[in-house]
């Protein structure tokens, strides 16, 4: 055990190339560790609040006050701590910040300094990070979840929709499923180019392509699985995020990329269709952030065969998904540790919905760095999948290659994909 002696902060640059905070934190007997917050783009308004300097200059995104509020606010409330008491470490910056929302001292600095801390623990135990995480040294990597089409907020609303992911969860093995993800991306890349639609490429990586509608973009990707030769369904599936509030109006839902609109009703009926064509394995915030009803109507007509996913709707808040969950709301919990903003708030936002029988993905940040934090907490933690945006960009890439590095390294894994997840593709397999 050694304590802290120091913190620093300093602005660095993300994927969108603006700033955000990178943290460094030092021990006493001179182990050193650093970790970078990343930035989302369709934030949930649960959300820890980021620190931004605001006026003119980089459209208002500096983060002067949060390396500022690192320096003056958190650095005193953990010096001289012992670095593995994170749950105690992560007290002390609430207590310091004293507002719900982290809004003092930003949930960026915060939730920087906070992994900062976890990594220089494990640095100091001489451990990687998800094995100082993990008891039984055994390693659980995580079935990722990529997206080959980017929509909505992040392709400027070329389609509604902002993710169109792939799931390979036939594959045997981390690697294996990067392989067959990659086949599709390249698919996906030659069939867009010879129809004329592609447009460029979105914030995480994925093709913006030119489509007529929401529902050509995942018949797009039903045929760039079955031109990669994969069997959709059994091999590979489709996963959704609809992060519909980014097209809910508080009454209606819009698509103005084909000038529709719904009611609750039509919107469920519209994803019941689409579940019954394609082999749809998730769809994450299928209704806006606080319509709660419409996550409850959802997951009751379609959550025993596919995961209905809350991401916006939870924002990794145990409480909120204690009782969200309770009324009824999802069977899947998305997990952003900057949503929250502390390593500890982050775990417990999992074991809760673990005591609830719900599973969770890892996800990344549309704005992202080089930082693969998120990967060692699946992999040390079991979280059974890690959503990191596309198959293409540096910083999504950093994340695929470390979960690479951690599968060939180990001296242990367990079974790939974790055996609990899905058990209503291994009910229709039984019955074939
Ligand atoms: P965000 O998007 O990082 O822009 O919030 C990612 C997601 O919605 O999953
Ligand atoms: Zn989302």
């Amino acid at each position: 055990m050694s304590p802290i002696k120091s913190v620093q902060a300093r602005s660095v640059w993300d994927s969108r190339g603006c700033p955000t905070v990178e943290a460094v934190v030092t021990l006493v007997d001179g182990t050193q560790a650093s970790a970078i917050a990343p930035a989302g783009a369709s934030t949930g308004s649960g959300e820890a609040r980021e620190l931004r300097d605001g006026g003119t200059a980089l459209k208002g995104l500096g983060v002067k006050a949060a390396v500022e509020a690192t320096h003056q606010i958190l650095a005193p409330a953990i010096v001289g701590m012992d670095i593995t008491d994170q749950a105690g470490i992560d007290q002390a910056m609430q207590a310091a910040d004293g507002t719900p929302d982290k809004s003092r001292v930003g949930g960026n600095s915060m939730i920087a300094v906070s992994l900062a801390c976890l990594w220089a623990a494990s640095k100091q135990a001489g451990q990687p990070l998800w094995q100082y995480l993990r008891a039984d040294n055994v390693a659980a990597l995580p079935l990722p979840e990529i997206q080959i089409f980017g929509g909505g907020a992040h392709a400027k609303g070329s389609v509604d929709l902002q993710d169109f992911l792939v799931v390979a969860n036939g594959a045997t093995c981390f690697e294996q499923s990067l392989e067959w993800t990659a086949e599709i991306y390249l698919a996906a890349s030659k069939m867009l180019a010879q129809q004329g639609k592609m447009l460029g490429v979105a914030d995480e990586g994925g093709f913006w392509p030119q489509f007529g509608s929401n529902e050509a973009a995942i018949a797009a990707l039903l045929d760039a699985i079955v031109m990669a030769g994969f069997t959709p369904g059994k091999e590979v599936s489709i996963a959704l995020d609809l992060a519909s509030t980014q097209y809910f109006d508080g009454t209606r839902y819009h698509w103005r990329s084909e000038g529709r609109s719904f009611d609750r009703d039509q919107l469920l009926a519209t994803y019941a269709r689409w579940a019954d064509n394609y082999p749809i394995i998730s769809m994450e915030d299928g209704f806006a952030e606080d319509d709660v009803e419409g996550m409850c109507a959802m997951t009751q007509l379609l959550g025993h065969k596919m995961q209905i996913i809350g991401d916006d709707f939870f924002v990794t808040h145990a409480p909120r998904i204690s009782e969200r969950a309770g009324r009824g709301a999802c069977n899947a919990v998305l997990i952003k540790p900057n949503q929250v903003g502390t390593v500890t708030e982050t775990r417990q936002a999992v074991e809760q919905a673990r005591r609830l029988g719900m599973d969770c993905i890892i996800s990344a940040r549309s704005g992202e760095t080089e930082d693969v934090s998120i990967v060692h907490l699946a992999v040390g933690w079991d979280v059974p999948q890690l959503k990191v945006g596309s198959f293409a960009r540096s910083e999504r890439m950093a994340k695929w290659n470390e979960g690479l590095r951690i599968e060939q390294t180990a001296a242990r894994t367990r079974p790939f994909p974790s055996p609990n997840l899905f058990p209503w593709i291994k009910k229709a397999g039984a019955a074939r």
